[in-house]
């Protein structure tokens, strides 16, 4: 490898492909939920440990901002499965001409919002 490569660090002029888009954030969103992973355990390790525990963690769930954390963590989940399957598909050869491989990254893309769009519903149910 060449000690002098040129690089361009005005991320917000690089205009990645839609392909390259759902790509950087099934990386963001796989690390998004590794990094939930203790928050989770420390609530249902405290929900399990007395009745006030419960309470408290039900309390910690139930404020509004946390929902939107848990709304945005329902993307991230969404996004991660739907772009997984998509490069698990690519793995095995399906739909890697760059048409398709367009057209399914903003299948991905959206169809991840559209669902996300409906687990806020469910919520304000
Ligand atoms: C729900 C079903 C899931 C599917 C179908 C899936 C699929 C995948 C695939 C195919 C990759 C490799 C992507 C590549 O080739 O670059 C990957 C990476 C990864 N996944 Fe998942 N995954 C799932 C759930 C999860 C969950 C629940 C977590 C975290 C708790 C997670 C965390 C990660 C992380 C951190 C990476 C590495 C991301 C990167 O650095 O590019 N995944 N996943």
């Amino acid at each position: 490898m060449t000690p002098h490569r040129p690089v361009f660090l005005e991320l917000w002029r690089i205009q990645l492909p839609v392909p390259g888009v759902v790509s950087i954030l099934h990386r963001i969103s796989g690390v998004m939920m590794v990094v939930a992973i203790p928050l989770f355990a420390w609530l249902f390790a405290q929900a399990l440990a007395s009745p006030e525990g419960f309470a408290a963690s039900a309390a910690f769930l139930g404020n509004p901002l946390v929902q939107l954390g848990l709304l945005v963590l329902a993307w991230a989940l969404l996004h991660h499965l739907i772009a997984g399957i998509r490069y698990l598909l690519i793995d095995l050869g399906l739909g890697v001409d760059l048409p398709t491989a367009r057209r399914s990254a903003w299948t991905s893309l959206i169809a991840a919002l559209v669902l996300t769009v409906l687990v806020a519903g469910g919520m304000l149910l």
